[in-house]
């Protein structure tokens, strides 16, 4: 695997060699079977396949996440070399930005609600940086997981509004045998936290085998109920939403997908399922 930390090697290089699809993925690393199922996706439908390790500081709103996430450098490029990636970029934070750098997209409402309004500021970083690293790679496909399910259709909307010339793929969620979404943050779960996160993946499957014959207002409030109740969970939302444009799912909506939030012990944890 080729690790280049700078844009001007990463250009050299394919300006020396070009390729016919060059494959993307980025990540934050502390990879984990979730990271490296998007890269397995790419090798399949890519020439060549660069992943980004680059802990993004634009998109933390909240300095001590920053501060304590994990950078298992050494791990993440061998976990990399074992699933035969094949360029690892990794610059450092002077590389991507400018001193004091302001400016950033307005992706309208996708970027406020649900995830937006608990994390203000949180699309803003990540659109800045995922265009700036678009631009850098230059990709012909990108993959993003449904984890992210809401980034990945703020990501969507940029791409079409910007017109960009790279395709999206998502791919579906990788869970541990006992259903809690994989994710970089999991290792800070005490195991305690790791037993009652569990309720956050129970509680979407219920929803999604419930789905055909209750209520949404019913399921929303019961999943909600039920999440509260367990212990060491602090709910955020537990949305049942339209599946393109996030806003609370109505009878015109096509396609759904309920997402949720919720703080366990000190971890902030995602999830969602689409129905
Ligand atoms: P990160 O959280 O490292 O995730 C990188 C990619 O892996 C994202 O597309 C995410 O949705 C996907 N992913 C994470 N956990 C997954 C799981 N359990 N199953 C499937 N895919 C999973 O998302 C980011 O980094 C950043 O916001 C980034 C896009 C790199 C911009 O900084």
């Amino acid at each position: 695997m080729k690790i280049f930390a700078t844009k001007k090697e990463i250009t050299d290089y394919f300006n020396r060699k070009p390729v016919k699809v060059i494959g993307f993925v980025p990540t934050m690393g502390a990879l984990h079977k979730g990271h490296l199922g998007l890269i397995e996706l790419a090798k399949q439908q890519s020439t060549q396949v660069v992943c980004s390790i680059f802990v993004n500081p634009t998109q933390f709103n909240d300095p001590k996440d920053l501060e304590k996430y994990p950078r298992p450098i050494a791990d993440d490029i061998r976990r990399l070399e074992e699933v035969n990636c094949d360029i690892l970029f990794n610059p450092q934070v002077t590389e991507m930005y400018d001193d004091n750098e302001k400016w950033h997209f307005n992706m309208g409402d996708l970027e406020h609600l649900l995830e937006g309004k608990f994390r203000p500021g949180h699309y803003q970083g990540v659109t800045q940086v995922v265009y700036k690293l678009f631009n850098i790679v230059k990709p012909d496909v990108a993959f993003f997981g449904q984890k992210d399910y809401q980034q990945f259709m703020v990501i969507s909307k940029m791409v079409e509004k910007l017109n960009l010339p790279v395709k999206l793929v998502m791919c579906p969620i990788e869970r541990e045998p006992d259903g809690l979404a994989m994710s970089s943050r999991n290792i800070h779960l005490t195991a305690y936290d790791r037993e009652h996160s569990l309720v956050l993946s129970k509680t979407l499957n219920w929803v999604k085998d419930n789905f055909d014959k209750t209520k949404i207002t019913e399921l929303q409030e019961q999943a909600a109920q039920t999440i509260s109740a367990e212990p060491g969970v602090e709910l955020e939302y537990f949305e049942i939403a339209d599946g393109k444009t996030l806003h609370p799912a109505t009878g015109a909506s096509e396609s759904f997908v309920a997402l949720v939030a919720a703080r366990v012990g000190k971890t902030r944890l995602i999830d969602n399922v689409l129905l």
